[in-house]
C-alpha cells in the first residue's frame, strides 16, 4: 500500500537561494512571499516570480501597494502570455475587459464561485495557464483558497497506476457548470439557471501533463470538469476518477493560503486544482481576476 506520508515535501527539497523572505505555507506546496512590488518588476524580480511559481505553484505575495493601479495590475498579469476575456461575463471593469471581478456582499446566499476541487477552464481547447487574483476586499477570517498539488499527485502513485493512466486522455466538459448559477453583471451572482452554449464545451486532455516550462508531469483531472476517461467504461472511468479525486485532495497533497488584505495571489493551473472555501457568509469578499491564456495541454 501506498504510504501518503513519504511524500517529497518542500521542506525536503533543494533549498533556493531567494532574495525575499519566502514562507512556504504547506509541506505539499503554496508559499507566502513578502516584499516583492509586482507593479514594478524588473527581469530579475519576473525569472524569481516565475521560479517561485515552478517551486510553491501558488504563491501569496503579501504587502502590495494599496494604490496599485489597474493598469499596473494588468500589466504583471502580461508578462506571463495573453489574457483572457471571459465572454460570458460582463466585464466589473468596462476599461478592462480582462479583469473579471468576483464578489460576493455579506448577505449573499447560495452559490459560491470555485467552490468546487478545478482547474481553470480545464474544459477549454487551451486551459487556463496562470490565475492571478487581488484580494481588494477580504473577510478578517474565512474564505481561503485550497489547493492541491497534482505534480505530487502524479508522482505518488505507484508506478503500475502510473502506467495505466499514461498515454491515456481524460475528457473535460463545462456541463458541469449547467447546474450553478454564473455570474452575470459585474461579479454579482445570480440565482438562475445556467442554460448556456458555454456548458456543451468540451475537450480531451492528457492525463499524464507535461509542463511546458519546467518538464514536471502532473495528474492533469478535477472533480468540477474531467467526465470521462478515453477508452473505459462510464462505470469503470467513475471508479478511477472517484479514487484519482479523493487521492489529489487527500491533505498530504494540499495547502490551503490564507488571505490578507493587499495580496495577491498567483497559481498555475496545470500543476494544480484548487477549491473557493465559501465559509465567510456575513463578510464581503472582493476580488479581482486575470486569467492568463494557457497552451493546449501535452
Ligand atoms: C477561482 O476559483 O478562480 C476563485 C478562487 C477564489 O475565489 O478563492
Amino acid at each position: 500500500m501506498q504510504n501518503i506520508w513519504a511524500v517529497q515535501t518542500q521542506a525536503q527539497a533543494a533549498p533556493e537561494a531567494w532574495t525575499v523572505p519566502v514562507h512556504p505555507a504547506a509541506g505539499a506546496m503554496g508559499a507566502y512571499v513578502d516584499e516583492v512590488d509586482l507593479g514594478a518588476l524588473d527581469a530579475a524580480g519576473l525569472d524569481q516570480v516565475r521560479r517561485l511559481l515552478h517551486r510553491f505553484k501558488a504563491v501569496m505575495f503579501r504587502g502590495q501597494r494599496p494604490d496599485l493601479s489597474w493598469e499596473d495590475y494588468v500589466a504583471f498579469g502580461r508578462h506571463f502570455g495573453e489574457l483572457a476575456i471571459d465572454p460570458y461575463v460582463e466585464p466589473a471593469l468596462p476599461e478592462h475587459p480582462e479583469v473579471m471581478g468576483l464578489i460576493r456582499e455579506a448577505d449573499t446566499t447560495g452559490y459560491n464561485f470555485g467552490g468546487d476541487w478545478h482547474s481553470d477552464g480545464s474544459y477549454l481547447a487551451q486551459p487556463g495557464g496562470l490565475t492571478i487574483l487581488w484580494g481588494s476586499d477580504v473577510p478578517p477570517f474565512g474564505g481561503d483558497t485550497l489547493f492541491s498539488n497534482l505534480e505530487l499527485a502524479w508522482h505518488q502513485l505507484s508506478p503500475a497506476y502510473r502506467s495505466m493512466l499514461d498515454g491515456r486522455r481524460c475528457l473535460h466538459a463545462a456541463t458541469g457548470l449547467g447546474t450553478k448559477a454564473p455570474i452575470t453583471r459585474k461579479g454579482d451572482y445570480a440565482s438562475v439557471n445556467f442554460d448556456h452554449e458555454l456548458t456543451r464545451i468540451e475537450h480531451f486532455h492528457p492525463i499524464k501533463r507535461t509542463h511546458p516550462e519546467t518538464g514536471g508531469h502532473s495528474l492533469f483531472v478535477n472533480q468540477a470538469y474531467s467526465v470521462q476517461i478515453e477508452g473505459c467504461t462510464e462505470d469503470e472511468s467513475a471508479g478511477i476518477l472517484k479514487f484519482l479525486f479523493d487521492w489529489s485532495a487527500s491533505p498530504a497533497m494540499t495547502a490551503r493560503l490564507r488571505w490578507e488584505p493587499n495580496a495577491i495571489l498567483v497559481w498555475d493551473n496545470r500543476t494544480t486544482a484548487h477549491y473557493a472555501i465559501g465559509d465567510y457568509g456575513g463578510f464581503r469578499r472582493e476580488m479581482y481576476r486575470l486569467a492568463v491564456t494557457g497552451e493546449r495541454p501535452e
